[in-house]
């Protein structure tokens, strides 16, 4: 559960000589309702991972970033922070190098430093490897120069450098279950107000477990289909003359769409706003087991994401049906789509049937065998114990 803070200690160490300041964590995450809601600015529901990016990190006392990592061993990278423009950096390392330049771009006086980087959480699983090396970043540097800076605000810088340095439009959902996620909690983030709670959630304590599936089908999220929907999205609100489609009251405003491809995306951020309120009310009733109901909302918004969003991919598909076959309360795709990850909610003892029915589905198709992973609400993105 998360790299070793002695291990990217002693790669620090081989690679820029000297002993780290500190070391630094930022998990990744998961997402249980809402998805492609942030950039509409509906609501999200995800929970931090136990997965996680860590950094060793030390001031220098010139104005370059140096970085190197335990996932690229070829390719460290070595970056003037005085004239940082995007552009300027590609790769891994502009995710880094993009924190630096919207640091500064706020206003934080961030200092030169060498960062040494270990993560396990797998790259292309659709688990926000990119938003925790942009927290894990953020954090590191603004904590080396002594600086004190709120969390929704370095949220908003992380997500800044991924917009506008690395070129990704994405939304704020990553980065703020990065930096406000709490172990045993769902993050309710209202993507208009930017208000969030904390959501009590631990299907163990029901008897059920959150099952995490990577496709190994890689998502990339600069491919060009993210901002697709993302402008069909906003042409959507365009046409029925709102702000965004948060601001629509009901499924049925819709229907006033024309355009049948326009008229299901829309239907889906909808219904998927309306699925997070559902799962968090359920969450926070006290109506005995609640993990039946949220399963089939599960289930639901995967067939949300599949027919109308058509974001799905044909390994999540087999993945949440088989998982449904075999048992499971329900299932469905996360994040971006087009490849990563899919959730599954089981009870505890389906869950070895539900990864044997995964894994033979698979297999039966000569696809590379999925990942399970472990998806415990964890905690948010700090600073590690020395030791
Ligand atoms: C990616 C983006 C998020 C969000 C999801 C879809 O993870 O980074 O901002 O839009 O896709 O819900």
């Amino acid at each position: 559960m998360s790299p070793s803070p002695g291990a990217v200690r002693e790669l620090f160490r081989a690679r820029f000589g000297g002993a780290a300041d500190g070391v630094w964590l930022a998990p990744g995450r998961a997402n249980l309702m809402g998805e492609h809601t942030d950039y509409n600015e509906g609501f999200v529901l995800p929970f931090a991972l136990g997965h996680g990016i860590v950094a060793a990190a030390a001031r220098r006392a010139d104005r370059r970033l140096l970085l190197c990592s335990a996932q690229e061993p070829g390719c460290a990278a070595d970056v003037a922070l005085d004239g940082l423009e995007p552009g300027r950096v590609t790769g891994w390392a502009a995710y880094p190098a993009g924190v630096a330049w919207a640091l500064a771009a706020a206003g934080y006086q961030v200092p030169g430093a060498c960062l040494a980087i270990d993560s396990d959480v797998p790259a292309g699983a659709g688990l926000s490897s990119s938003a925790a090396l942009e927290c894990v970043t953020a954090l590191a540097l603004t904590e080396l120069a002594g600086l004190s800076v709120d969390r929704r605000e370095l949220a908003a810088i992380a997500r800044r450098a991924e917009n506008e340095f690395v070129g990704v439009p994405s939304g704020i959902m990553d980065q703020t279950a990065s930096l406000l996620g709490r172990s045993g909690h769902a993050l309710l983030l209202d993507c208009r107000s930017l208000e969030t709670a904390q959501v009590p959630f631990d299907p163990a304590a029901s008897g059920s477990c959150l099952l995490l599936i990577n496709t190994r089908a890689r998502h990339e999220l600069s491919a060009g289909e993210y901002g697709q929907r993302r402008a069909e999205c906003e042409r959507a609100a365009r046409l029925l003359g709102v702000p965004a489609l948060r601001y629509l009251t009901g499924v049925g405003e819709v229907d006033r769409l024309t355009d049948p491809v326009l008229r299901r995306r829309a239907r889906h951020v909808v219904t998927d706003d309306q699925r997070v309120l559902d799962v968090v009310a359920l969450l926070r009733s006290s109506d005995g087991d609640v993990y039946p109901e949220i399963g089939r909302l599960l289930t639901q918004a995967h067939v949300s994401l599949r027919d109308d969003f058509e974001v799905s991919w044909p390994e999540a598909d087999v993945a949440v049906d088989a998982a449904v076959d075999a048992g499971a309360l329900g299932a469905r795709m996360i994040g971006g789509g087009f490849g990563g990850s899919v959730l599954a909610l089981a009870r505890a003892e389906a869950a070895g049937p539900v990864r044997t029915a995964v894994a033979g589905a698979f297999a039966r198709r000569s696809w590379t065998a999925p990942e399970f992973l472990d998806a415990t609400p964890s905690a948010s993105a700090r600073r590690m114990a020395l030791g």
